[in-house]
């Protein structure tokens, strides 16, 4: 298989430490064998996340020059304004500081306690939002994401008919709103598909629920839709980006992905008059700053502008699918097991397939990231069952469908030679798995969101 070309060149550069095997035992214990308590100076190729740890172009960079700081009013939010009207069609923009706040601004306008969010499958910080706003997610994943194996082109859909059985079983007048996330990060960054999208549509029309799209990788969702489903072939990703658009009402976007910037987020709704603009706004002014600039500087927004129109740059997805696509068929070759076909920002190694001797509450997906940071310094997290946690109401573990282990690529930072270092290390680690007896047990945690800071300590030394 050949890689594709990089449709840029370098023109600044940023050192990166090397590391001993010893050194790597050493510093993964002291992190307490979570990945984000490490130093990231201790890793060597870091894919803990494609969010905000993208490189700005040469634009990008020159857009920055140009930032208003005014507090209200600043050209700045008009240039990105205008932007995300124009790609996005939509009528409303909001900037916000990261997804999240999108989430926290947005959801308490249709969530509360007694009510319900369905989504394709919720990603870490959205589903903390719903819970945090008092209401309960239900996850209608299609059955072809369960197995990594089985070669679907759109494996982040919603299963239609799971979908109406919930709504049928909490009540319509219960789900205060569906969340459609594209691409499905859960699910392996899988795509949704047009069709997919338009069904869902006309469910929550049907039963009058509100549709938000979650749209941090909306830009390769459309290139893949674009290069999978027939009658889009001959369609820009814009007109695409379109299309899915118009379907729902509202969409939260964390910025810091497909649009390549480092920092930023979006609200985005449809009609101009719709009333919960009001409480958007308000929301805003409390939580992130004038709704003119919504946490962000100017200069933010500038080069967010910028990078809204290089994220739906055609050649450029081309390039980014192209290397998931080139480092999943070099794992096929050595037949490692991950969610395939490769999704769009990143490859997920089944950690379950890795060691099946480990139970999920021993966290294999931790147990893999663990094991390729000691091998190589590459830096991965675990999408499983270790980040699902516990039921916010019984306090048990939950088990994850999948024992996912994301490495998830930053984008336009790293070279052809890292990822071929990446897929002899993960090749080394998987001839060792036998090897694995045991896995982790948390010996400190917080209520919500426990992944990012809990210590653990190997079940057997
Ligand atoms: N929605 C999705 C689908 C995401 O993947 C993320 C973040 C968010 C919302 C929240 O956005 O981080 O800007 O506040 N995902 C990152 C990840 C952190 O690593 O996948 P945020």
């Amino acid at each position: 298989m050949k890689f594709m070309p990089e449709p840029y060149r370098i023109k600044m550069v940023e050192p990166i430490k090397m590391t001993t095997r010893t050194e790597r035992e050493e510093k993964i214990k002291e992190a307490g064998y979570n990945l984000f308590r490490l130093r990231a100076e201790d890793v060597y190729v870091d894919t803990l996340t494609d969010s905000g740890t993208n490189a700005m172009s040469d634009a990008q960079w020159s857009a920055l020059m140009r930032g208003d700081e005014a507090y209200a009013g600043a050209k700045s939010y008009y240039h990105l304004v205008e932007a995300a009207q124009d790609i996005f069609g939509y009528k409303y923009i909001q900037p916000v500081h990261q997804g999240r706040a999108a989430e926290k601004v947005l959801f308490p306008s249709f969530l509360e306690k007694g009510k319900y969010a369905i989504a394709n499958l919720f990603f870490d910080t959205t589903r903390a939002h719903v819970e945090l706003a008092g209401a309960r997610c239900l996850e209608a994943c299609c059955p072809e994401a369960a197995d990594s194996q089985l070669r679907a082109p759109f494996k982040g859909n919603m299963d239609i008919a799971k979908m109406e059985q919930l709504i049928k079983e909490k009540g319509a007048e219960n789900i205060g709103m569906v969340v459609m996330t594209i691409t499905n990060n859960s699910a392996g960054g899988q795509p949704v598909s047009l069709k997919n999208m338009r069904e869902v549509a006309a469910l929550c029309k049907k039963y009058g629920i509100h549709l938000n799209i979650d749209a941090a990788r909306y830009a390769e969702n459309a290139m893949f839709v674009k290069l999978r489903e027939k009658e889009c072939r001959d369609m820009s990703v814009k007109e695409i980006t379109r299309e899915f658009f118009k379907l729902a009402d509202t969409f939260t976007m964390s910025a810091k992905k497909d649009t390549i910037v480092n920092m930023g987020g979006l609200i985005g709704v449809r009609d101009a008059d719709a009333p919960y603009i009001l409480k958007i706004k308000a929301n805003c002014i409390s939580y992130e700053g004038f709704y003119t600039y919504g946490g962000l500087n100017g200069r933010d927004l500038e080069a967010l502008a910028v990078g809204l129109y290089e994220g739906i740059d055609e050649n450029w997805l081309r390039y980014r699918l192209g290397t998931m696509e080139y480092i999943g068929e070099r794992l096929d070759e050595y037949g490692i097991p991950y969610q395939s076909p490769a999704g769009g920002h990143g490859i997920f190694l089944d950690a379950a397939k890795f060691y099946p001797q480990i139970p999920y509450y021993e966290f294999p997906g931790q147990v893999l990231a663990i094991e390729l940071y000691k091998e190589c310094g590459l830096r991965g997290c675990d999408i499983g069952s270790y980040m699902i946690g516990n039921d916010p109401d019984t306090g048990k573990q939950l088990q994850s469908v999948n024992e996912f282990t994301r490495l998830a690529i930053p984008r336009r930072v790293y070279t052809q030679s890292h990822y071929d270092m990446v897929i002899e290390a993960i090749n080394e680690v998987w001839k060792k798995r036998e090897t694995i007896r045991h896995g982790y047990k948390i010996t400190w945690e917080p209520p919500i969101l426990r992944h990012f800071q809990a210590e653990l300590t190997p079940v057997k030394e």
